[in-house]
């Protein structure tokens, strides 16, 4: 049903590290390890720097610092960074799980640049995976013009189309922390758009079961994810009404890498509220007047976005992240 990559494709990954984030960093080291050639981080969860720190401890743990971490952008396109989620991630955004310090350094380019040169490198081979608010990849698009139709496509985790928002009534937290980011996005000229919405990603989740088989079959950044699901299961439980978090970022990935299957999806323009309003981040399918114009002034972009994927996204997705080198 959507545009799937290939065993060729390799990613880059832009994240706001964050719990379900870390779980999407587990599930990439699982399964496209070899494949994941850079990783950006962008203010969300957390800052960008405690964001790019929580990444570098997580690779540590699962020896992984090869893979190039760059800091990505602190402030959304408009507005200043509101200082994250605590509430949901805790203040360290890892659930107040102690992580190994780690020797490995963020590179010395921004996250800006590294995404520049991985499209230089790897040209239609790079399918970007956004699971933050979309203000790096936005700058990137300003400073690399032709970006979106250079690369194989993106896949990203942000928006609400039929259901309500969890940061406003209307809006997700991903598009809402930098709506005009996500608009300049969502209005440039991929091949492949895939938006992977709270629709979607509120339907499948972990349990305690999924934790604790997580933590007996992974290594050690399993585990290190698996105990800091206890804190999302704390913020999710008295709204779900039972212990469970939705996975919304390792989804995204899942369905990046070809692991999950797209079953139901709408294939149409995207578009985000930009105004001041109350309904500022709601993502809607039909145009107005306050729609950021598609970035080569005429074409619109399709995107897929994805409304139903297959029963087994949560038990695909412990594999993955289980299969994490001891
Ligand atoms: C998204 O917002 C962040 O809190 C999560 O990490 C996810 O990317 C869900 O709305
Ligand atoms: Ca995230």
């Amino acid at each position: 049903m959507t545009d799937t990559t290939t065993p060729d494709t390799v990613f880059y990954l832009d994240c706001d590290t964050g719990i379900d984030d870390s779980l999407a960093i587990a599930y990439l080291l699982g399964t496209a390890r070899d494949r994941l050639v850079g990783i950006g981080a962008t203010s969300g969860n957390v800052s960008a720097a405690a964001g790019a720190e929580n990444t570098l401890r997580l690779l540590g743990l699962a020896g992984a610092t090869g893979i190039p971490v760059a800091l990505g952008e602190h402030h959304p396109r408009r507005g200043e960074f509101d200082g994250g989620a605590p509430h949901v991630h805790g203040a360290d955004g890892v659930g107040g799980v102690a992580l190994p310090v780690t020797d490995a350094r963020l590179v010395a380019e921004d996250a800006v640049e590294l995404l520049a040169d991985l499209v230089e490198r790897h040209g239609e081979r790079l399918h970007i995976i956004a699971i933050a608010p979309l203000t790096t990849v936005a700058r990137a698009l300003d400073v690399v013009p032709d970006l979106a139709s250079r690369v194989d496509g993106i896949t990203l985790m942000g928006g609400a189309v039929t259901v309500p928002g969890n940061i406003t009534p209307f809006a997700e937290a991903n598009i809402a922390n930098d709506a005009d980011g996500a608009a300049h996005v969502l209005a440039a000229d991929w091949h492949t758009i895939t938006v992977v919405p709270l629709d979607v990603t509120m339907q499948h989740r972990f349990e305690p079961r999924h934790t604790a088989r997580l933590a007996r079959d992974g290594g050690p950044l399993a585990q290190a994810v698996s105990a800091m699901f206890e804190a999302y299961f704390d913020f999710y439980e008295p709204g779900l009404g039972v212990r469970a978090a939705p996975l919304h970022d390792p989804l995204a990935a899942a369905i990046a890498v070809g692991d999950v299957a797209v079953v139901d999806a709408l294939h149409d323009e995207l578009h985000v509220d930009v105004t001041d309003s109350p309904e500022r981040g709601r993502t809607f399918r039909a145009a107005s007047p306050a729609t950021v114009p598609p970035s080569d002034g005429g074409r619109r972009t399709t995107v897929t976005t994805v409304l139903g994927v297959g029963d087994d996204a949560a038990d695909r997705i412990l594999r993955g992240a289980a299969s994490d080198p001891r």
